[in-house]
C-alpha cells in the first residue's frame, strides 16, 4: 500500500532556496528545446565547449579514399578517443557496434560524386531514419556561391525544419568550389548565411588571416575541418589557433586517419582542443605516443 501520509511530512521542501534555472553553455543555443540541447551537450563537452568529431564520411562521394578503405580496421580504434563520430548511415550501419556511447553526426546529403559537379547535392537520409539511428545532429552540405547554391541552402532549411520538430539539430558544411577564394570574407558570408537561415552548428574550414571575426559575425558555435594532410605540426598549430580565435572545435578526418600514427594525432588533437595545450606541447605529445606504439 502506497504510503501516503508520512511522505509528505518528511520532506524537506527547502523553501527558502529559489530554484535555479542553468543557462546551456553553448554560443547561440539557449533558446533551443530540451532535446536539441541534450543532443548538443553530447558532441560538445559541457566542461570545455567544445568538441573533437572524427570526420569520416569522405567515402559518400570519394569511395574508399586514403586511410578510409577499411573503416573496421583503420578508425575503430580511434573511436575511444573522439567526442563524435561524424558519418554516412551505411557505414554506421554497417560497421560501427551499436554499444558504442559516442554521439553521432549523420551525413544526410549526397547524390554526387568526386566525377562530376560536386554542388548537385539532394537531401539523402529521411528524418525518420536519422531518428531511428539515434543520431545527435544532421550534417548538410552547402555551397555557398556554388553553381547549386539555391538547392543546397534549401536542403539545410528542409532539415533545420525536420530536424526541429524531432530535437535533432542541424550541423551546416560551407563546402568551397574548386575555384573560390577562401578567405574570411568568403567564410563570413557562408557561415553568418547558414546561422541566419537555422542551422544550430557551422563546420567551415580556418583561415590564417582573420579567422577570429568568422566567429565572431557567426551567431552559433562553428567546428573546423581539417582539410588536406598537412604536417602534424601544421595541423596542431592550425587546430589550436583555430580555437584560440573562437571555433567551439574540430571535426577532423585526414589529418587524424591518414597520418602513420593516427591513435597519437588525435589524442594530441584532443590535448589542443580541449585543454588548451600549445602546439609545441601537443607535438612533443604526438612523438611520445607515436614512439610508445612504434
Ligand atoms: C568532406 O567532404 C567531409 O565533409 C569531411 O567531413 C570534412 O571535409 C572534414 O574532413 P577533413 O578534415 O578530412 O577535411
Amino acid at each position: 500500500m502506497a504510503d501516503t501520509d508520512g511522505t509528505t511530512e518528511a520532506k524537506e521542501f527547502h523553501t527558502d532556496i529559489p530554484q535555479t534555472s542553468e543557462a546551456f553553455f553553448l554560443k547561440g543555443s539557449n533558446s533551443l528545446d530540451w532535446g536539441m540541447k541534450n543532443r548538443l551537450g553530447r558532441i560538445f563537452n559541457p566542461e570545455s565547449g567544445r568538441t573533437v568529431m572524427l570526420a569520416i564520411d569522405h567515402g559518400y562521394f570519394m569511395g574508399s579514399t586514403t586511410g578510409l578503405e577499411r573503416i573496421d580496421v583503420n578508425i575503430l580504434p580511434l573511436e575511444p578517443y573522439a567526442d563524435t563520430l561524424m558519418l554516412t548511415r551505411g557505414i554506421l550501419r554497417s560497421i560501427v557496434p551499436a554499444r558504442t556511447q559516442k554521439s553521432i553526426v549523420l551525413r544526410v546529403t549526397g547524390g554526387t560524386s568526386i566525377l562530376k559537379e560536386l554542388s548537385n547535392e539532394s537531401l539523402a537520409v529521411d528524418i525518420e531514419d536519422a531518428v531511428r539511428l539515434n543520431v545527435s545532429a544532421m550534417a548538410v552540405q552547402v555551397f555557398v556561391g556554388g553553381e547549386y547554391e539555391r538547392e543546397t541552402i534549401t536542403n539545410m532549411t528542409r532539415m533545420v525544419d525536420m530536424g526541429t520538430r524531432y530535437g535533432i539539430p542541424t550541423m551546416a558544411v560551407t563546402a568551397v568550389g574548386k575555384d573560390m577564394v577562401r578567405d574570411a570574407k568568403y567564410f563570413r558570408l557562408a557561415t553568418r548565411i547558414c546561422a541566419e537561415l537555422g542551422s544550430h552548428y557551422i563546420k567551415t574550414y580556418y583561415v590564417p588571416k582573420d579567422f577570429e571575426t568568422v566567429t565572431a559575425a557567426c551567431p552559433v558555435p562553428i567546428v573546423i575541418a581539417g582539410g588536406k594532410k598537412q604536417p602534424v605540426p601544421d595541423a596542431l598549430n592550425m587546430a589550436y589557433r583555430a580555437v584560440q580565435e573562437g571555433a567551439a572545435g574540430v571535426d577532423m578526418g585526414r589529418n587524424i586517419f591518414q597520418d602513420d600514427a593516427p591513435i597519437a594525432m588525435i589524442q594530441a588533437v584532443r590535448a589542443v582542443v580541449h585543454e588548451d595545450l600549445a602546439p609545441d606541447k601537443a607535438f612533443e605529445m604526438y612523438n611520445d605516443l607515436a614512439g610508445q606504439t612504434a
